[in-house]
């Protein structure tokens, strides 16, 4: 099977508590390998961009506010069937539905502080790739 890309973030409730590493281990441990990372602090304009399509919910001014609340990882995972291993490793989104080893029942705070994103499509990974990382960044 292809290797497949994934955009990966690590949100500010994720980086304030330094859990960085121990929800990188869970998804290293999954197979998946990180091949490009950065720990950046988004401007509003690029939180509520790279949320655009979550404009019109009624969540989305405190989704964006949090995103700015403290520094957020961003990195490109990649593995066979990456999409899909990386959401079942964050678990649902809401962390009182994700299944007991994920990312998101061990970790998350809230549905909103639910500590990781994780890409929901192959076409929309690239996509969220291309808005954080240039080609020549993304190391095997
Ligand atoms: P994420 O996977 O980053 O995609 C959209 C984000 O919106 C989601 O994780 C949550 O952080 C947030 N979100 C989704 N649903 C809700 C909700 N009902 N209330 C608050 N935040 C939400």
């Amino acid at each position: 099977m292809a290797i497949e890309h994934t955009l990966s973030i690590l949100k500010p409730d994720a980086t304030r508590r330094n859990l960085t590493g121990k929800i990188n281990a869970l998804f290293e441990a999954a197979g998946l390998r990180i091949v490009a990372q950065k720990r950046i602090q988004l401007s509003e304009a690029e939180a509520g961009a790279f949320y655009a399509v979550h404009k019109e919910r009624p969540f989305y001014g405190s989704l964006v506010s949090s995103m700015l609340s403290a520094p957020v990882v961003v990195q490109v995972l990649a593995g066979e069937n990456a999409v899909a291993k990386h959401r079942e490793v964050m678990g649902a989104t809401d962390p009182k539905k994700a299944e007991p080893h994920t990312v998101r029942a061990q970790f998350a705070e809230s549905i909103e502080a639910n500590s990781v994103h994780g890409s929901d499509s192959p076409e929309n990974a690239a996509t969220e790739i291309a808005f954080f990382f240039a080609g020549t960044e993304i190391l095997p």
